[in-house]
């Protein structure tokens, strides 16, 4: 009955992608309220809105060599614009723009060619629509007829990713009429209503699978009866949607241990990126992906298809696979580098919780050395400490 609760935790990792019309203002998603910036000004906006033919392709093949297997979209965000055909709903949306198309449509079958699941982040909050202050029962008959609308036109869908209840939190937002409404089209829709910054991995309604860690770290998710998802959201830098003054990226190595994790505690990782105006990512942000995408096809198994494991290693993570464990260790300094970086060999080893019959590491196939029957020795990849973390797969006794 939860398996498509299953199915998502099997993903492991997903990219998360803000784009609309804060894409063009390149100041970030929330600059309309942060700069005060009037509705009548910040819909000028949109007819600067000219979005690339192949933005989604090219997203998809970014994700795919990142290794992502979902995209999570913002369709709507809180400044109320929308990239899917509202219908007459509204006409702030990327067919009113000279964009003139459905981005939503365009980003689902680019996903669906690939074999990525496509999610749709919503907003709940609304910055601009006049019922969201003045109204709000109707409001919340305009935001269930754009769920309608993207839960019946785009074909099976991951899921839907809401965020913004946070703002009015002792509002009737009317939660089983929404998830309702999700069910009636996509029964096996993962639902998900970001807590925010304040109550990372807060269970909320029923109707809700997994738990959001908004740029938090996440714990393991216990419940008896209904399994229960978890997710990070993460950002590169300071900002959700594209700001070009925003320099202050992390490192690679930050997002795989994020990403690491994640996984051990059983959590899934959304990566977001910021692509600019007209949909291309930002160089930085690709190449990223791409190298986070590079250590995760050496070490795929410890992020696909695998379980929170009972046995555990000291000072490492741990995966249960089939039949088999997935350990991930930092990797040792030693050899050449001992000399070129002034560091004295070291050969750590991590100390599992049970003995070990055989293991090798996933990068190279080689064997790896064990200590007192249950220590994983930490050797070197060829090429040095560089890889970070190396993946043993152990089989124990
Ligand atoms: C926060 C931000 C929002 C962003 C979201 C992503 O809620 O307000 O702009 O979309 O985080 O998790």
């Amino acid at each position: 009955m939860y398996e498509y609760i299953e199915n998502f935790k099997n993903l492991g990792f997903g990219m998360f992608v803000h784009f609309g019309l804060y894409s063009v203002s390149a100041t970030g998603e929330w600059s309309k309220l942060t700069n005060g910036i009037e509705d009548e000004e910040y819909e000028k906006l949109a007819k600067r809105f000219k979005v690339k033919k192949s933005w989604a392709k090219d997203l998809v093949k970014t994700a795919k060599l990142a290794g992502c297997k979902y995209i999570t979209l913002t369709t709507r965000h809180h400044d109320g614009f929308s990239l899917y055909d509202t219908k007459g709903l509204s006409d702030f949306d990327s067919l009113h723009t000279p964009t003139g198309r459905d981005l939503v449509r365009e980003f689902v079958d680019e996903c669906n060619k690939a074999g990525i699941v496509p999610f749709f982040y919503h907003t709940l909050l609304d910055w601009r629509h006049p019922d969201y202050k003045n109204n709000f029962p109707k409001y919340i008959d305009y935001l269930v007829r754009s769920i309608e609308i993207l839960c019946s036109q785009y074909g099976k869908i991951g899921g839907l990713w809401f965020d913004g209840m946070w703002d009015k939190p002792n509002d009737d937002w009317q939660e089983d009429r929404i998830y309702g409404t999700i069910r009636k089209y996509q029964p096996e829709a993962m639902i998900i209503n970001n807590t925010g910054l304040g109550e990372q991995g807060k269970l909320g309604h029923p109707e809700i699978d997994s738990v959001t860690f908004e740029r938090g770290k996440p714990f393991p998710i216990i419940t008896s009866g209904k399994p229960i998802a978890g997710e990070v959201c993460e950002i590169l830098n300071d900002h959700w949607g594209y700001a070009k003054a925003d320099v202050s990226y992390k490192g690679v190595k930050d997002m795989i241990e994020e990403l690491l994790d994640c996984r051990q505690c059983g959590c899934n990782f959304l990566l977001n990126v910021g692509p600019v105006a007209n949909g291309s990512l930002r160089p930085i942000d690709k190449a990223m992906l791409e190298l986070i995408g590079q250590w995760i096809r050496f070490n795929k198994n410890f992020i696909y298809n695998v379980n929170i494991s009972d046995v555990t290693c000291e000072n490492a993570m741990v995966m249960k696979g089939d039949n088999c464990y997935y350990v991930a260790v930092k990797t040792a300094m030693g050899g050449n580098l001992n000399v070129v970086m002034n560091i004295s060999a070291n050969e750590p080893t991590y100390k599992m919780s049970a003995k070990i019959k055989s293991a090798k590491w996933l990068d190279d196939g080689s064997k790896v050395e064990i200590k007192n029957g249950n220590e994983i020795v930490g050797k070197t990849f060829d090429y040095g400490p560089s890889a970070y973390y190396r993946v043993a797969k152990v089989k124990i006794k």
